[in-house]
């Protein structure tokens, strides 16, 4: 049963589930561009009832105190809501009130990545069943608009490889040990005090907030179902000034980069390779110039080529921007009686992490002494691994190899290092990234 715009025929009745960060700016952005929005679209946006926890705090949103409730499910089952938005986060009650409100028919519109990235292609599914829209373009990247791209505009392209910044919070990070040669503790403590980071700041460091959006991305990208158990996870928490230092000799600039790639195994299956880990990208290439807490995606297309999008990924007002967006897609899907869905999705086969081929950079500390660059160089020839660059750095105590490899396969590079960490010359294997390529 598909719902419609009841009263008057382009009068649009919001339910908002949550009116905190996103809520709250959302709220006000709907007053604000109430006029634009009916001139330009035809649409008369008016948020009629939202859900929150606590009725009694001001939010500083202009509606009547009796369009709060705490009872979200009312909020969804209201004859006078024609679009729920659900910004309230978390999985639960937000997949169930997302799933009754689909069944309803009436769309919906998200920016909970946590639910989508685990719970996506049911909802997904629903959505089609019921040919309603389920958009949710603010829970990727905040106001960049990458999922509508990806979702329609490249839907006919063979898409390569995705790669993100979508972390804020890291970027930021690694962007003060870059420019300021802060300290990933002291960086870490800027970020938190400017409300950057959490108090805990796991979610983000060890790459599980990027993880969530880089699964979502996935399964847009490639029309598979991919969830954010499986991504493979390394955080920034052990990347040192020193690293930085080494990289920038190298021209290459260490970024936190979330990556999505489509492969084919021995079988000849298509298989989906999902990453996010602290990674060497080479100062020329665009997303070394992605800094502060800025977020961008760079998309490589077989037919299109290389595309990139930069903006703002979090923060209430621009994250709004791209619910309302969504609102005012969804609205219009409701009142023409269409509705682009994503459909029902297989399972993603996942490419296991020691299959991925990449370039590699290591830092390895050694001996002071002849032989063993020749020592060490053999241990890459035996398993396969080929050396690009080669730097030879500090002197005694100080020494140090860094290589950037050509591209080798992560299994014969994890047994290059486990064979050069037996060997008596090296005294400890430092860090070791992935590098992209131009
Ligand atoms: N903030 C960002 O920059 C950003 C960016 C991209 C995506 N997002 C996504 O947007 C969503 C919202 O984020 P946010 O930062 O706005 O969160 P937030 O500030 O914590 O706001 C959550 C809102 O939901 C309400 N709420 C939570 N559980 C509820 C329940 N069971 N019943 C009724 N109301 C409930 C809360 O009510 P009370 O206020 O009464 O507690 C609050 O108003 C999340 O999915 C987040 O991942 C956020």
């Amino acid at each position: 049963m598909n719902a419609s715009l009841s009263s008057a025929r382009d009068h649009v009745r919001i339910g908002l589930l949550g009116c905190g960060h996103v809520g709250a700016a959302l709220a006000l952005l709907i007053v604000e561009r109430r006029t634009a929005v009916a001139r330009r679209q035809g649409l008369d946006l008016e948020i009629t009832r939202i859900a929150v926890r606590n009725t009694a705090i001001d939010r500083g949103v202009p509606v009547d105190t009796d369009t709060f409730t705490t009872d979200a499910a009312a909020v969804v089952a209201d004859p006078n809501v024609d679009v729920v938005v659900e910004v309230m986060g978390g999985i639960e009650p937000a997949r169930e009130l997302i799933m009754a409100a689909l069944s309803a028919g009436k769309p919906v519109v998200t920016a909970n990545k946590e639910l989508l990235a685990n719970c996506g292609a049911e909802l997904y599914s629903l959505a089609a069943d019921n040919g309603v829209d389920l958009l949710f373009e603010a829970a990727v990247a905040g106001a960049i608009p990458i999922m509508r791209p990806l979702r329609e505009s490249l839907a006919g392209e063979p898409i390569r490889r995705v790669m993100g910044i979508v972390n804020g919070t890291t970027n930021f990070i690694l962007s003060r040990m870059t420019e300021d040669g802060a300290s990933y503790a002291d960086a870490l403590a800027e970020a938190q005090s400017l409300g950057y980071a959490e108090r805990d700041p796991t979610a983000d460091v060890e790459g599980y907030d990027a993880g969530a959006k880089l699964a979502i991305m996935a399964t847009i990208a490639f029309g598979v179902r991919v969830v954010a158990g499986d991504v493979y996870h390394e955080g920034i928490s052990g990347i040192s000034v020193a690293d930085i230092e080494f990289a920038a000799d190298l021209k290459h600039c260490i970024k936190l980069l979330a990556v999505a790639e489509q492969t084919t195994g021995d079988d000849g299956e298509l298989r989906v390779g999902v990453r996010v880990h602290p990674t060497l990208v080479p100062l020329d290439h665009p997303l070394a110039s992605v800094n502060g807490s800025y977020n961008a995606v760079f998309v490589e297309g077989e037919a299109a080529g290389d595309l990139m999008l930069y903006g703002r990924g979090a923060g209430g007002r621009p994250t709004a921007s791209a619910v309302l967006g969504d609102l005012i897609d969804a609205a219009a899907n409701l009142r023409r009686g269409s509705a682009p869905v994503v459909g029902t999705l297989e399972r993603a086969l996942i490419a296991p992490i020691d299959d991925v081929t990449s370039a590699y950079y290591l830092n390895l500390e050694v001996d002071d002494r002849s032989g063993v660059l020749a020592a060490v160089a053999a241990v890459f020839g035996e398993h396969g691994v080929s050396i690009r660059s080669m730097e030879q750095e500090g002197l005694g105590s100080e020494a140090r190899l860094v290589f950037i490899t050509h591209d080798a396969c992560e299994r014969d590079v994890r047994s290059t290092l486990s064979e050069l960490r037996s060997l008596e010359a090296v005294r400890a294997v430092g860090s070791v990234l992935r590098v992209i390529s131009n």
